[in-house]
């Protein structure tokens, strides 16, 4: 199984960015640990502050299964606003899955709408890092269906 994930705007500042919400650790690190917890699923990595590369990225990567059997999809603050990103996703023939760091439900009101939860096959949030890790896992069972 091969696994795709992208991240959105300010995610490359993992690790810096606003410690007490997205925690201290790296996105190295978090997939370092992937990597090594599921040696038998291929897992790359993209991110992007661009809306039209994340677009880029769905299209290239989502669109046959070719590409990718799965895309954990951080879309940042464009998962919030961008009908675009949930026009992509809904074109895209392989499962996309939606994921937060933190617990989206629990802050501030635009955060709790999700342009593009209506067209993912799931949505994980809430677990830190760890978010990326359900989802993974997640996979394991919608890939094996
Ligand atoms: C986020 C939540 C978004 O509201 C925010 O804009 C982000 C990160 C998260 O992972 O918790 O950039 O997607």
């Amino acid at each position: 199984m091969k696994l795709l994930i992208i991240n959105g705007p300010n995610l490359n500042l993992l690790g810096l960015r606003q410690p007490e919400i997205y925690g201290s650790e790296s996105m190295d690190d978090c997939l370092k640990r992937l990597r090594q917890r599921f040696p038998e699923i291929e897992i790359d990595y993209c991110q992007s502050n661009h809306e039209g590369v994340i677009i880029d990225l769905i299209h290239k990567n989502g669109m046959s299964e070719a590409g990718c059997d799965g895309i954990i999809l951080n879309a940042g603050a464009y998962s919030h606003t961008s009908l675009a990103i949930a026009d992509a996703i809904a074109s895209a023939m392989v499962p996309v899955v939606e994921v937060h760091i933190s617990n989206v439900a629990s802050r501030e009101p635009i955060r709790r709408v999700s342009m593009i939860g209506p067209v993912c096959h799931g949505v994980v949030a809430g677990f830190g890092l760890d978010s990326y890790r359900l989802a993974v896992e997640a996979f394991k069972e919608i890939v094996a269906r």
